[in-house]
């Protein structure tokens, strides 16, 4: 079937189902011909929370699913495939935050969303790369514990004064295996170009940045911006989607490695088939559902 044909039968389908389709900014770019809302973690958990469809098409990683079915617990969440995880929520468990936590009795948790439902229920609150510096504000803690992500953890805490940020050792190791040398490397080829880079990455990279933020944070404030070239620290999806959006200006993503395998499973096929056949429904324990979705909304509230 053509890309057209796959396209009109997934938006029929939509209809008839009373479904929306929720697209990440590293999905394949021609997922967002059939998304109803396309951005980063944040936008996409409120417009889960929000929606008053009846399914929820979730494309992008297993815990993404699983926060749209925590906010959303009477709606069908569906992930069109279960092997899309996340190698960064993979890195910490609940046993394992529980031994983290014992040693720092006292300490608020602060839980990335890139984590399990299990994680995020042993949370005080969570955050996503787009509030991180708001939400450890927002605790008015002398100290905090942050999982999984040391490095947007680290990132944070180079953000504010006064504030400890305990790191548990996790990360992505897309954004974690971006060095200085890549930077510097992409610079002296691209002397004008400004540096965008995700807060996943290491702090000696972010540190080199014009400007640090999450994916939808980056193509908005390039769309706005005078400059023409730009330097993408993070994963293809960003620099596909400003190569749609912004023909007249130059992208030159950091290296060619900067691709998650996970977020590039789904294909148009994919999302029909999901319709389709109602696949694969999110479950969740209802009492971790229950402790993580505290976490969730304690987020939220804070409105940033
Ligand atoms: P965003 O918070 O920008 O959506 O990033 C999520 C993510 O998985 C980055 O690797
Ligand atoms: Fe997880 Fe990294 Fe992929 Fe983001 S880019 S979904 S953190 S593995």
């Amino acid at each position: 079937m053509s890309n057209i044909d796959l396209i009109k039968k997934i938006n029929d389908l939509k209809k008839e189902k009373k479904a929306i389709v929720l697209a990440h900014t590293y999905q394949n770019v021609e997922i967002d011909e059939v998304a109803d809302y396309s951005g980063d973690s944040l936008y996409l958990s409120r417009m889960a929370a929000k929606t008053d469809a009846d399914i929820i098409v979730f494309a992008g990683v297993y815990f993404m699913a699983e926060t749209a079915k925590i906010l959303s617990p009477q709606k069908t969440v569906l992930l069109p495939n279960l092997s899309a995880g996340c190698a960064m929520a993979d890195k910490i468990n609940l046993e394992q935050l529980r031994t983290f936590k014992s040693q720092y009795p006292g300490v608020p948790v602060v839980c990335y969303v890139n984590s399990t439902a299990a994680v995020k229920s042993e949370a005080d609150i969570c955050c996503t790369s787009a509030n991180a510096v708001e939400v450890v504000k927002s605790l008015n803690a002398k100290e905090v514990l942050f999982v999984p992500d040391q490095h947007l953890g680290s990132y944070v805490e180079s953000q504010l004064t006064d504030v400890k940020v305990i790191t548990y050792p996790g990360f992505c190791p897309i954004h974690h295996d971006i060095t200085v040398e890549d930077v510097l490397e992409k610079k002296s080829v691209y002397p004008a170009a400004k540096v965008y880079v995700h807060p996943e990455c290491r702090k000696n990279v972010t540190q080199l940045a014009d400007f640090v933020g999450s994916t939808t944070a980056i193509i908005r404030n390039i769309k706005n911006s005078s400059d023409s070239e730009f330097i993408i620290v993070t994963e293809k999806g960003v620099v596909e989607r400003l190569e749609r959006d912004c023909p007249d200006k130059k992208f030159i993503l950091i290296n060619q490695k900067a691709i998650c395998d996970s977020m590039k499973l789904l294909h148009l096929e994919d999302i029909l088939h999901a319709l389709e056949y109602n696949k694969y429904e999110i479950t969740i324990d209802e009492q971790i559902a229950k402790k993580a979705l505290s976490s969730i909304d304690n987020m939220i509230k804070i409105g940033a």
